[in-house]
């Protein structure tokens, strides 16, 4: 939420952090700004709007070159996306510019003792109060670091500033609490960016900077210390994938290029998991195995798409250990007084690391003396730092809002996850465990061919365009498979969508069915469970004949649903716990192509940003 660049070194500060903000705009579109230390001054240019509207006004009115700089892309929290409100922010002087994520909560407050004193606030965001702070400091110490570590302490909330100054040409000074923010070490020139994709142009060695830390970047070298002064420990590493992984390599946009890329990510998020002796790995685990026996209850914490991987992981892990596992909305957790203590086993899963809300609710955990393992596609990032272990998935980078691969992904980190934990507790024997394995192994290639056959699926989303309302049936685990397609339709065709337990339709839903309804109904394999298959079949025929227009997502063979399909999508045979994996699929490419049936914007739905890092 909100992207931020920062650059020194001896290339032109403009290019650098303009490519860098359109690498983020993913975190913010509503408005977008840029400040260069140039000339002995400070030249900067704000736009509301994407950033193509920056753009433009910077072809229109050029800035005087410079080689240090800050750039910041906005999703609104505090005052609307206007040009005013845009980032960066600056002093009375027009000395000090900031650029900020998160919000300051004490603003107000600070805001009053500002106007006090004299300083005259143009804008209505949280951010200003910053500029005005950081230019009294640096009045009294003429060094930029020293004012951000002075400023930070008086802040409240969550937060993450880059600011740069007049009179220290050559520096940028960055600070950390809560909100994301990485450092680039490239030759002669240092990055600072809310994600590596910012720099990954330039550099593939980064530093992750900790909690409650300032960073202070010169051209030769970075600086990290504490808000109160004291040197911090950093840890350096090497991004472990190029700029090519965040182009969209010849696809109209992101999302198509993500959906195409699942096969390899859920074959990467397998990979090495499995040890010669059969036994899976974990990436960081700082929780033992007698630990891990003693656990009594599994809580699982997420949000949005994360949050469906979460339901569905529920289905498996009480399956395969047999204990109790609530699934929660990370935005919900901590309000509710949850009943926690140390044998309950918390998983904090998202894509990002980022999510406030899923923060929030780990660190809630811990402090009730939970474990808590993180699921996350992010390296270094916030969620799996404050986690006691980790399973990376192994998605790539994700940039459409909408979540396609990473959800793939987090599904089969969620199956391994509960196999781990059947294993050490021993309720699943290691032969158990292999079929599993070989299972999960053929999930990439069924995906493979489930999108050979998307033509039909994308041409029915064609002739949908017009409808105003689609609604979804699942039952078990295809229930939250009916919960994230019409999450998908909601987020990119902005069309009202709703995912029910297919049993549930006959206690009020049902009521919603009328002449041509479109309804998607998931259906599970007929060979599994098939006391479910034939409860979801009768569920077809009672929608259909009170009107409803039925698209039915069916394994190949199943012949049982024919006479009750308007539209048939046939998805490959797959044991019915892992059936998500492949069903998941024709719903993302059926939104996206329905969103783009519909104009809209598929990338950057209105509204969203990919990452949330506000509560
Ligand atoms: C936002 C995104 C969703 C995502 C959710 C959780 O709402 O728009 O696509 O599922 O955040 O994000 P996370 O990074 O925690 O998985």
């Amino acid at each position: 939420m909100c992207g931020i660049v920062g650059y020194v070194g001896a290339q032109s500060a403009l290019d650098v952090v303009m490519a860098g903000l359109r690498r983020l705009e993913y975190r913010g579109y509503d408005s977008a700004g840029v400040a260069v230390l140039a000339d002995g001054g400070l030249a900067t240019a704000k736009r509301a709007g994407k950033l193509v509207n920056l753009e433009k006004e910077l072809g229109e009115h050029p800035l005087p070159a410079g080689t240090t700089g800050i750039g910041h892309t906005r999703w609104a929290t505090h005052g609307g996306p206007t040009d005013a409100n845009a980032h960066p922010h600056l002093d009375n002087a027009g000395r000090v510019a900031v650029v900020h994520n998160g919000i300051i909560e004490n603003f107000a407050v600070l805001r009053a003792e500002l106007t006090e004193r004299g300083h005259a606030l143009a804008s209505e965001t949280d951010t200003e109060v910053v500029a005005h702070l950081l230019a009294e400091e640096f009045s009294a110490s003429a060094d930029l670091a020293e004012a951000m570590r002075l400023v930070c302490r008086r802040l409240e909330g969550a937060f993450t500033l880059v600011a740069v100054h007049a009179d220290e040409p050559d520096v940028v000074v960055g600070a950390r609490r809560n909100s994301p923010l990485v450092v680039g070490v490239g030759e002669g020139e240092t990055f600072l960016a809310s994600d590596v994709a910012a720099f990954i142009a330039h550099t593939r060695e980064a530093i992750e900077l900790g909690q409650d830390q300032v960073v202070e970047l010169r051209r030769d070298g970075v600086t990290v210390t504490g808000f109160d002064g004291s040197p911090a420990e950093v840890r350096a590493y090497h991004v472990d994938w190029d700029a090519s992984a965040a182009e969209k390599g010849g696809y109209d946009y992101f999302m198509l290029k993500e959906i195409a890329e699942q096969p390899k990510a859920v074959a990467d998020t397998l990979l090495g998991r499995i040890d010669p002796s059969g036994s899976l790995t974990l990436d960081e685990v700082r929780i033992g195995a007698a630990e891990l026996r003693e656990v009594d209850k599994v809580v699982i914490v997420a949000c949005g798409t994360a949050f469906h991987a979460g339901l569905i992981a529920k289905y498996a892990i009480e399956h395969w250990t047999r204990i109790p596992c609530e699934v929660e909305l990370a935005s919900e957790f901590r309000y509710r007084d949850p009943i926690l203590d140390g044998r309950s086993l918390v998983i904090a899963i998202s894509q990002s690391g980022e999510t406030m809300d899923t923060l929030m609710a780990l660190r809630h955990a811990r402090e009730q003396g939970s474990k808590v393992l993180a699921i996350c596609n992010t390296n270094g990032s916030t969620i799996p730092r404050e986690s006691d272990a980790v399973l990376y998935t192994h998605a790539g980078p994700e940039v459409a809002v909408a979540s396609t691969k990473a959800f793939l992904t987090q599904l089969v980190a969620c199956y391994l996850v509960a196999l781990y934990l059947g294993q050490v507790r021993g309720t699943k024997w290691g032969d158990e465990i292999r079929d599993v394995i070989r299972d999960l192994s053929r999930i990439s290639g069924a995906v493979d061919r489930v999108l050979e056959t998307m033509e039909p699926v994308r041409e029915l989303a064609r002739s949908l365009a017009e409808k105003n309302t689609v609604l979804f049936l699942g039952r078990h685990v295809g229930y939250p498979v009916a919960l994230e397609g019409a999450l998908k339709l909601k987020e990119l065709a902005y069309m009202h969508a709703e995912g029910f337990a297919a049993g549930e339709l006959k206690h009020g839903p049902i009521a919603l069915i009328e002449q041509d309804l479109p309804v998607v109904v998931i259906v599970p394999s007929p060979r599994g469970r098939s006391v479910l298959h034939d409860k979801i079949v009768s569920n077809i025929q009672e929608i259909r004949a009170r009107g409803a227009r039925t698209i039915v997502i069916a394994e190949e063979g199943d012949e049982t649903v024919v006479p009750y399909a308007d539209h048939l999508i046939r998805i490959p045979a797959t044991p019915t716990l892992l059936q998500p994996l492949v069903s998941a699929v024709p719903l993302q490419v059926f939104a996206c192509e329905l969103a783009t049936a519909r104009g809209n914007e598929v990338d950057q739905p209105r509204n969203l940003a990919k990452s949330v890092t506000v509560e």
